[in-house]
């Protein structure tokens, strides 16, 4: 008994014969534990009951001699307990019965399945498991959304690749639910390739080719245009192709349609994503350290358009139209310079005091050509500002809306998907330091410069919104993972795009 004790304790339990090297051939499951309520006992799940029992009570015997008890989100691996399992993960799930909570504003017993499966998925794919199985933890959408989004990588350039792991549900008639969740998890897994990937990858004409790709299996439902600089300079979009000047990679315009609604004519709501392939800064060039980062500044454009590609393959039966101007901003002989003055679609001058605060020259045109579309609501998504991450870090999106019927229907959506959202102002405060300019209608930046800068880019576009519901999130705060979220790896975050497809699928319930 007493080497097994120390085997166990080392976390790395060796039971009977069975060696990690094993568990190459064979496959892995994922099994919950919640916290012990009173000293002594063991909370399995129920998949993780029977599973005991068919191993005649083998695992909760390994737990309790193992102990301390497994603390949420930490993992323990078993090896050799079942014949078709050469290596079992069992994971900390945290207190049974965990709801919402009103100060955190998500669902914490969704986030700690999350988390515990991406855990135990992992450890298993590091003890080299090539399928593995998991308990539904009591929410097979979860459970389902922390083995997908906790697997993922993006290593394709590298010439060493992570194993790659295929997931099915244990023992659980929710199918649906996992399937739900494994959808999606494949569209923000999506989001982050694009955002991940160089900006030698994702070029503007890229982005529009992989994303024609997906929507090609839901060609009935979907109708994807791309917009080329001829159509862009017909439909007046003067601030949107002053940011595209400075680079020789073309401009698009994608517009991708997606018609779910059992009525087809119903009014669409118009998600709008700010898709720079890479935001050098233009003529006001950024610092070099980071620069890189900005291959993601694509990251609203890739959120919106993996929602649309997600609402489609869930059939969601609502109808949704998805816009994303495509450009580099680059410095050259013909980019746009300080204090240059363009005309927007609504045919308001803008000064460009700083060719650096593209984002929102860009939307300002997307954002006037989706009211063509009588949309019940217009939400647009774009890495728009530093201010954004200095002000609510990684923690939420920040929306700024004029519709609190909007506000409440994103926040909602958050909950559930545990992708937060925050709402900031949009007081005349801001607005007065954008209309105040000396040469046109706006400026491009607010005249305190640094002051609220995320609040002055918000009533920015709200010059060129005319529409009842409207929301403009902020996102360059979640762009990035380094460990904030513990179902990310470190890498692009492709949030908030659950939280998109959640909203829009909580509409279609509204009629
Ligand atoms: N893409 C950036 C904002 C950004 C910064 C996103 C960091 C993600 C992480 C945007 O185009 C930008 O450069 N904004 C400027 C605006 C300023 C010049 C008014 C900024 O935030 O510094
Ligand atoms: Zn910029
Ligand atoms: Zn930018």
């Amino acid at each position: 008994m007493i080497p097994l004790r120390r085997a166990v304790l080392a976390n790395r339990c060796r039971y009977f014969s069975a060696s990690p090297a094993l568990c190459g051939d064979g496959k892995g499951l994922v099994l919950g534990v919640y916290e012990k309520e009173k000293e002594g006992g063991l909370h399995l799940t129920e998949s993780a009951t029977s599973f005991d029992s068919s191993v005649s009570g083998k695992l909760s015997e390994l737990l309790h001699i193992s102990g301390p008890a497994l603390k949420k989100g930490k993992s323990r691996i078993f090896y050799g307990i079942h014949k078709n399992f050469p290596c079992v993960a069992v994971v900390g799930l945290g207190k049974k019965g965990a709801g919402v909570c009103g100060m955190e504003k998500w669902d914490v017993g969704k986030e700690n399945v999350r988390q515990a499966v991406s855990v135990g998925c992992r450890q298993l794919q590091d003890a080299e498991v090539k399928h593995v199985e998991v308990d539904d933890c009591g929410d097979a959408q979860s459970a389902a959304e922390g083995a997908a989004l906790g697997l993922f990588q993006y290593d394709q350039l590298k010439s060493k690749k992570k194993a790659k792991v295929t997931t099915q549900l244990h023992g659980s008639a929710d199918t649906e639910g996992w399937e739900r969740g494994m959808l999606y998890a494949e569209g923000q897994n999506l989001a982050r390739l694009l955002m991940e990937a160089p900006a030698n990858y994702v070029t503007p004409t890229a982005f529009a080719d992989t994303i024609e790709e997906k929507v090609a299996r839901h060609a009935e439902r979907v109708t994807v245009h791309k917009r080329s600089q001829a159509w862009i300079a017909e439909q007046q979009m003067g601030a949107f192709l002053s940011v595209t000047r400075g680079s020789e990679e073309p401009p698009v315009f994608l517009e991708i349609h997606y018609k779910g609604a059992p009525d087809c004519t119903q009014a669409p709501l118009v998600l709008v994503g700010k898709g720079v392939t890479f935001d050098s800064g233009g003529i006001s060039i950024k610092p070099s350290p980071s620069m890189d980062a900005m291959r993601a500044d694509m990251g609203g454009a890739a959120t919106v358009c993996a929602s649309v590609v997600t609402a489609a393959a869930l059939k969601l039966p609502v109808n949704i139209i998805g816009l994303a101007p495509l450009c580099e901003n680059m410095p050259s002989g013909k980019a746009t310079k300080p204090g240059d003055v363009v005309t927007a679609k609504n045919g308001k001058t803008i000064q460009v005091d700083n060719t650096d605060a593209e984002g929102r020259l860009i939307l300002a045109d997307a954002l006037c050509y989706a009211h063509n579309f009588n949309p019940r609501a217009i939400v647009n998504v774009a890495t728009l500002t530093g201010a954004m991450d200095v002000a609510l870090g990684s923690a939420a999106t920040g929306v700024f809306t004029n519709s609190d019927w909007l506000w409440e229907q994103l926040q909602k959506a958050s909950v559930v998907t545990g992708d937060r959202v925050w709402r900031m102002p949009l007081f005349q405060h801001y607005t007065r330091q954008v209309t105040d300019c000396q040469l046109a209608d706006l400026n491009n930046i607010g005249k305190y410069s640094r002051s609220g800068g995320a609040c002055t880019a918000a009533a920015f576009l709200r010059e060129f919104v005319t529409a009842p519901h409207w929301a403009h999130l902020d996102i360059a705060g979640v762009m990035a993972n380094k460990d904030e979220v513990p179902y990310l790896r470190k890498g692009m975050a492709g949030r908030p795009t659950r939280t998109l497809v959640e909203f829009a699928g909580s509409l279609a319930h509204l009629g």
